[in-house]
């Protein structure tokens, strides 16, 4: 396990996905009913953005940094950006997740790399309604399903470090969406290969979803070497998410140098 999201925090990535994020939550929030969180793949939970590891990349400086002073836009973009640019640290999901629960709500965050574990655990212990588990995020996510409170959202975000991750991404879903199929999933994954990540959308089809919508991210330009191009699978969307992220993401790609595009794969 060499991933280390310290290097990547508040990139292009991370900021649609982190939108995405905000904006689910704050639609399961509409409801006086409890939901979960299960955050599979949790990370270190808070980033600083001006260690060593973040200036190394400056992936931080072409993402999140260039929306200092972006103002307006819908509400899933004025809370995003509050939650992001409003401390000296970067929030990783589990702690954007942690800060939008109300009383009723719950988050159950998985981190395996034992150093980043210990990390969010210190960062989470404010919040009485967030747990964080050390351990296999797969594994365990099967055992958290389905959640008593039968709502909620299951991010699944790993680093793809080897190739076999999609498939290990694509059971883990099919497996937990056999349990509940009720539930919001995002899948994060990244495009090295427009062949491998169509192909990995179609296995997540292919297991069951009904409903799925595909947010594309790219870059029009990357350094070399670095990723330019990220996808999130979103199952089981709320209503308006679509045009709701569609706003958002009109005014923040441009300011990134991206490309955002959304598609209805089922549904
Ligand atoms: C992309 S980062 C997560 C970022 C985080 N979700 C966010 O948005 O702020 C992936 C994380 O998964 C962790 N990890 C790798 N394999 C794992 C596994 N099998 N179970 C749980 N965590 C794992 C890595 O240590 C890393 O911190």
């Amino acid at each position: 396990m060499n991933y280390r999201h310290a290097f990547h925090a508040g990139n292009f990535a991370d900021v649609t996905k982190h939108l995405a994020l905000v904006a689910i939550l704050q639609h399961l929030a509409k409801k006086a009913a409890g939901f979960a969180v299960v955050d599979t793949h949790a990370g270190s939970g808070n980033y600083d953005l001006s260690s060593d590891q973040a200036r190394r990349t400056g992936e931080a400086e072409a993402g999140v940094k260039r929306l200092e002073g972006l103002a307006g836009g819908n509400a899933a973009l004025t809370a995003y950006l509050t939650l992001a640019l409003s401390g000296p640290y970067y929030p990783g999901s589990p702690l954007i997740a942690a800060k939008m629960l109300r009383p009723q709500d719950r988050l159950v965050a998985i981190e395996k790399h034992p150093e980043d574990g210990a990390t969010l655990k210190a960062e989470l212990r404010p919040f009485l309604r967030a747990r964080v588990e050390e351990g296999d995020g797969y594994r365990r996510l099967l055992a958290l399903l389905p959640p008593p409170e039968r709502r909620g959202l299951v991010l699944i975000d790993p680093p793809y470090e080897s190739p076999a991750e999609f498939a290990e991404a694509t059971q883990a879903f099919a497996a937990a969406y056999r349990r509940f199929a009720t539930g919001t999933y995002m899948i994060w994954f990244p495009i090295k290969s427009e062949a491998e990540a169509n192909g990995f959308c179609g296995e997540v089809m292919a297991s069951g979803a009904t409903k799925l919508i595909r947010l594309d991210t790219r870059l029009a330009s990357a350094g070399e070497g670095k990723l330019s191009a990220a996808g999130l699978l979103i199952v089981n969307p709320p209503w308006q998410l679509k045009t709701a992220l569609g706003e958002a993401l009109a005014l923040v790609a441009p300011l990134m140098g991206a490309v955002a595009h959304l598609e209805v794969l089922a549904g």
